[in-house]
């Protein structure tokens, strides 16, 4: 077999890259995940949640909420996160927010106890439990409450509409939020072997754009049925500090992982990643790749940019090792066919 390897390669000239003076901190803790457990999804969302630093500085901020005893996510997830910055451990148990995740989802059956499930769904739901906590009294898809971390800082506010080229038809536009933007992978390497065909080189630049035109969807008929075939666009009204994007597995085919982690940008314009971005701010937005969620072999695991040291960590459950070098070693191709990344993009 051979190994399936992702360069990243962070270019020069940007914001991340520019030195500064080490500062003391907590180094990098693990999770602990024992036989059966199977709490690898919650450990990797919950190392992303950590290590992003607009999550942890604004959650810190962030005292009063409205509380749900033993099944509260909030008051877990604090604890948690006043082990990684005070324990000596370099293990630490993600037991109790498993247990208030499980008891929260208890009715929809999601997140039970010693029950594997997704990583960017654990992730979503727990921003979404954070909004319930502390600015419950607003509703999910017009949540303007300045101290809401999930909406204010990682929710993607869009509409999709399709407009017609030839006779100028609209349909209605949908309007909906979202914390993870979901691409397909086929449709990526799809798009990008079209690119690859009218031009020489793919470069990292290019990113933004080719993951749009992967998102674009179907072909549908015109509104006005004027015969014209189109495609939904997607518009961006708010400007997101942080961006998440799920590649989703959506096919069998196994020879399509290696295509897909070579297509990955480390640097992504949010005005290439949709049809059109409202926002002046947004327009302007360069976001850099800081995080990343690899499921493989059945297993989720992290890798992330530690922006206080400047280097990228890898965290496996209760192991963490510092990542030298650009090349990462992301899995074995033997039977890769079950590859999911979840990236995470930060201003
Ligand atoms: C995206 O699609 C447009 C329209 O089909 C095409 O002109 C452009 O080259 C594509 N971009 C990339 C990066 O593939
Ligand atoms: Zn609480
Ligand atoms: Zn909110
Ligand atoms: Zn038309």
């Amino acid at each position: 077999h051979h190994i399936l390897k992702f360069v990243l390669s962070c270019a020069g000239g940007n914001g991340m890259l520019t030195p500064r003076t080490m500062t003391s901190i907590a180094p990098s803790k693990g999770l602990s995940n024992e036989p059966g457990q199977n709490s690898c999804f919650l450990n990797s969302a919950l190392q992303v949640l950590w290590h992003l630093d607009i999550f942890r500085r604004s959650f810190r901020q962030l005292t009063t909420h409205k509380c749900m005893e033993d099944s509260c996510i909030f008051c877990a997830l604090k604890s948690i996160f006043a082990q990684f910055q005070y324990s000596s451990e370099k293990v630490l148990p993600s037991d109790a927010l498993r247990s208030a995740l499980a008891k929260t989802f208890q009715d929809e059956q999601r997140f039970q106890l010693g029950i594997m499930d997704d990583a960017a769904e654990c992730f979503e739901n727990i921003l979404m439990r954070i909004h319930f906590h502390i600015a419950e009294e607003t509703k999910e898809d017009i949540c303007t409450a300045r101290h809401c971390i999930p909406h204010q800082k990682f929710a993607m506010t869009l509409f999709e509409q399709c407009v017609c080229s030839s006779c100028g038809a609209s349909s209605d536009p949908l309007p909906f939020i979202q914390m993870v933007h979901y691409i397909s992978t086929t449709s990526l390497c799809n798009q990008a072997v079209k690119m690859l065909e009218t031009r020489e080189k793919a470069t990292p630049g290019m990113f933004g754009e080719l993951l749009r035109n992967a998102s674009m969807g179907d072909l549908r008929s015109c509104p006005s049925q004027c015969g014209q075939q189109l495609r939904m666009a997607r518009v961006l009204l708010n400007s997101p500090e942080i961006i998440t994007i799920g590649l989703v597995w959506d096919s069998e085919q196994s020879d399509l992982a290696e295509d897909v982690i070579h297509t990955l940008g480390t640097c992504l314009r949010l005005g290439d990643l949709f049809y059109r971005v409202t926002e002046e701010k947004a327009r302007q937005s360069e976001l850099y790749l800081v995080g990343m969620v690899c499921y493989y072999g059945k297993h989720y695991s992290t890798f992330f940019f530690q922006t206080k040291i400047r280097r990228w960590m890898y965290f496996d459950d209760a192991h963490v090792k510092e990542v030298y070098g650009a090349v990462l070693v992301v899995g074995h191709t033997d039977n890769i066919n079950q590859l999911t990344v979840y990236l995470i993009y930060y201003l």
